[in-house]
């Protein structure tokens, strides 16, 4: 099952469509199957990643959001084995104004991409910079969300309002919305200004700031005009560096939060059928203790039977009465009446 985020702020160029390219190929290449949904009318997601405009012109991510087409047709391969993208055009515009008297026009994204879920691991979705109906669609669509945050004095700005929609959309559209990370962009380590907000960002976000710091770095800026994501352009450029790293923290991220599911998981597994040969083994055990006890109760009872009868001799020693001795019976009665036999035997 997918997990879906989208990259949102409504503030411009803070590097939503740079990330969302080059996190997309950074997870694809570990292996993860994922796809790149460009939502925005501008479409740099989609050029960025190397689709030419004229080739999705009349089958994008427009089409399958007024119904025109199945969402499948509007998605295309790129040059990286795992990684797909459904680009969008400048039709797209149009989209905003069509859906606002649509029924449930907040899910139409959610309803369109549903029978993607099963297809891939990771859905991106590059946001336009707006908090309009093309966001809502995205954020009520998502599982979780990524704020691309420019290192700047005004960074801050426009975060609350942002933060406030998200609350909006979590309490009436969907409730499992949540902030994966803030994710912070174009930072420059000789700039103080930008080590300052940076330190303010994390001391009000705490952990919810990803470790992973994209820098500035002009091969960043370079490789969308060659539609290479960072990875198949300079591997070895610190943009790449830093998108590498975003992409592990996301996958451990998450693998951290399968971890604690399995005792749940555990307990609520069928009992497994068990072998013949185990049958047989478990009755054996089950016999052996079953002869034990009853040897055991056997000593017991006997035991139960000796017990008493011993109390009884001791009693019975107790209460037998010891004939009196009686010291003056004079020996001499005997010695006469053996006498009288002996008499009487010799007449
Ligand atoms: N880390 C970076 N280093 C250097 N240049 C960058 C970096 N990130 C983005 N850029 C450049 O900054 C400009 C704006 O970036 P990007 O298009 O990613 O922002 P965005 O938030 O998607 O903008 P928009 O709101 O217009 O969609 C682009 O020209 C891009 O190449
Ligand atoms: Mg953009």
């Amino acid at each position: 099952m997918a997990k879906v985020i989208s990259l949102v702020n409504q503030k411009g160029g803070v590097g939503k469509t740079t990330s969302a390219i080059n996190l997309a190929a950074c997870l694809s290449i570990a292996e993860k199957k994922t796809l790149l949904i460009d939502l925005d009318p501008q479409g740099n997601a989609s050029v960025g990643i190397g689709l030419d405009r004229k080739t999705f012109a009349n089958s994008n991510i427009y089409h399958a959001l007024i119904g025109q087409i199945p969402v499948t047709e509007g998605i295309y391969k790129s040059e990286l084995p795992f990684l797909d993208i459904c680009p969008s055009d400048t039709n797209l515009v149009g989209a905003e104004i069509e859906l606002v008297g649509a029924m449930a026009r907040e899910l139409k994204l959610k309803t369109c991409i549903a029978p993607l879920l099963d297809m891939y691991d990771y859905i991106l979705i590059d946001c336009p910079p707006s908090l309009g109906l093309l966001t809502i669609n995205s954020l009520t669509a998502s599982d979780g969300f990524i704020v691309p945050l420019q290192t700047e004095y005004f960074a801050m700005e426009g975060l609350a309002q942002l933060l406030q929609t998200v609350e909006t959309i979590k309490g009436s559209l969907n409730e499992k919305l949540d902030l994966v990370g803030i994710l912070l962009t174009l930072f420059d380590s000789r700039n103080n200004l930008h080590k300052q907000v940076s330190g303010e960002i994390r001391k009000h976000f705490g952990p919810k700031v990803f470790d992973s710091i994209i820098p500035r770095n002009v091969k960043l800026s370079e490789c969308p005009s060659f539609g290479k994501p960072i990875i198949l352009y300079d591997i070895e450029s610190r943009g790449s560096e830093a998108y590498l790293s975003l992409a592990k923290e996301i996958i451990l991220m998450e693998r951290e939060q399968k971890i604690e599911e399995p005792v749940q998981e555990l307990n609520e597994e069928p009992v497994q059928e068990l072998s013949e040969e185990r049958v047989e083994e478990i009755r054996d055990a089950i016999e052996e203790v079953v002869e034990s006890v009853r040897e055991l109760r056997e000593e017991t009872t006997n035991e139960a039977i000796v017990e008493p009868a011993q109390e009884l001799r001791e009693e019975t020693k107790e209460e037998v009465e010891i004939p009196p001795v009686i010291e003056d019976t004079p020996a001499s009665v005997f010695t006469e009446k053996t006498e009288d036999i002996e008499t009487t035997k010799h007449s």
